[in-house]
């Protein structure tokens, strides 16, 4: 398993990360357990601000909170002074209540409701990214309602098409999210917006899709965005004074896994726009991002308990864990890949090649095929890593699998950034309708 951040083999033979045992902690927290390593959180952090910084450019790094949303990570996130980018009434009232300032929050969504945009506009958020015609008018009515102004920027489906799976590519025309170019809805977007009175135009978005390994596809939407821009110019008069380039910037979960450094994807982003707006002889605008993955997704790590194995000779050996696609759906959902380790026997070399499976009912709930691994024995503690984006995130209570505790370690310390659930969490907001409770009666006598 490759050993992001401060994780390590430590001189007990067992997986260390942010100075702390990862099997004390198993012991300690239970498992699973989801670990965060925050000095790498904030590495990452601060890769983006310095390398942005450098570029002598005016810019914008918000945080997509939906790849991992606690208040303690908003808490973080603002400490670093990054902006804090949200998709629903959930993720902005987790940020709220985490003190995070709203003016430095933006609203994403293809389905805003009007709850959700007068939330955002009573909190003073600093803009909405705006998906839909509809969102545009009911954004002008609830705004005028309020006597505000609201600062918009379109979000713009570029037609590039990312090289990733065909869930997580989200620029193509095909797409449900933002105004197509080919077809004109954009540039009609913009001139309907001008007659909005409590609606004040910042720019632009693109975001083309996630885990993008190359530079290619930020270029290919920066060009589609001058062309757009430089339409808009004409015929309207209209100067964008932002452009957001979205997210998506790959990661390593396995061998194979190319990224780039952060610090290239900022430099190929920076002067991809600078000589595109540049050459066309377009005032340099703001340069905004919002990256999720890559800030969260390597300073995770999820620890299981081996429990059963089923050997079926010749064919396969499951190796089964005490979590699965209630903690990661990734692999189900994306056939998305991970390494592992056995955390407390770390310096034991590999004897025989095993796959991990989740605890659920499904027969896709699967984590990892065909893994080498030390021989795997019941109590064993498996750390997956690498799972620090869209794990949390997306977990669910299926099979009525209460959801993990999430931990942050640093410098020996490990704090809990959400507890772990209890059956009241999961059971909790049942109803037993009264017609029913006869039965209830019953079961009780
Ligand atoms: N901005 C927008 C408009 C987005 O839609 C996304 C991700 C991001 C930024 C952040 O992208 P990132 O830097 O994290 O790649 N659940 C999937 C990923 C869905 C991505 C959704 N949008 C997964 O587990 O891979």
């Amino acid at each position: 398993m490759y050993l992001h951040g401060t994780s390590n083999i430590n001189a007990r033979g067992h997986l260390e990360i942010g100075g702390c045992d990862t099997v004390d902690l198993a012991e300690r927290f239970g498992t699973p357990l989801y670990i965060v390593d925050e000095a790498l959180v904030r590495s990452k952090c601060r890769a983006f601000m310095d390398s942005f910084r450098e570029s002598g450019l005016t810019y914008q790094v918000a945080y997509a909170s939906k790849a991992f949303c606690t208040m303690a990570m908003c808490r973080l996130v603002e400490e670093e002074g990054l902006y804090l980018d949200v998709v629903s009434d959930g993720e902005l009232q987790t940020a709220l209540r985490a003190g995070f300032p709203a003016e430095r929050i933006h609203f994403h969504g293809n389905n805003k409701t009007p709850e959700e945009i007068e939330m955002g506009i009573d909190a003073g958020i600093s803009s909405f990214v705006v998906d839909n015609f509809n969102e545009l008018h009911l954004l002008q009515a609830i705004a005028s309602e309020k006597k505000k102004v609201v600062k918009i920027v379109f979000r713009i489906s570029p037609g590039v098409e990312a090289h990733t799976h065909d869930y997580i590519s989200t620029g193509q025309e095909d797409s449900k999210f933002g105004f197509d170019l080919a077809s004109g809805a954009a540039l009609r977007a913009v001139k309907e917006a001008l007659d909005l009175t409590h609606l004040k135009i910042l720019g632009i978005h693109s975001h083309i899709g996630s885990q993008i390994f190359e530079t290619g596809g930020f270029k290919m939407a920066a060009d589609k965005l001058i062309d757009f821009a430089l339409k808009v110019r004409e015929e309207t008069g209209v100067i964008f004074k932002v452009v957001n380039l979205g997210g998506g910037f790959g990661i390593r979960y396995v061998e194979g896994d190319t990224p780039l450094k952060i610090s290239e994807y900022v430099q190929a982003i920076t002067q991809g726009i600078a000589e595109t707006f540049g050459v066309a002889g377009y005032p340099q605008p703001e340069i905004w991002i919002e990256p999720g993955r890559s800030i969260i997704g390597d300073a995770g790590t999820t620890l299981y308990t081996i429990g059963s194995t089923k050997d079926i000779p010749g064919i396969r050996k499951y190796v089964s864990v005490n979590g699965g696609m209630t903690d990661n759906i990734r692999p189900a959902l994306y056939q998305a890949k991970y390494e592992a380790m056995l955390a407390n026997r770390g310096n034991e070399a590999n004897e025989e090649t095993v796959s991990i499976a989740g605890r659920c009912c499904e027969s896709g709930d699967m984590l990892i095929w065909d893994i080498d691994l030390p021989k795997p024995q019941a109590g064993d503690i498996l750390a997956v890593s690498t799972t620090g984006a869209y794990n949390y995130s997306m977990a669910n209570n299926y099979n009525r699998v209460r959801r993990p505790a999430v931990v942050f370690v640093k410098d020996g310390v490990a704090d809990v950034v959400v507890r772990r659930e209890s059956y009241d969490d999961v059971i909790g907001n049942d109803v037993i309708p009264a017609r029913m409770r006869k039965l209830e009666a019953s079961i009780r006598a």
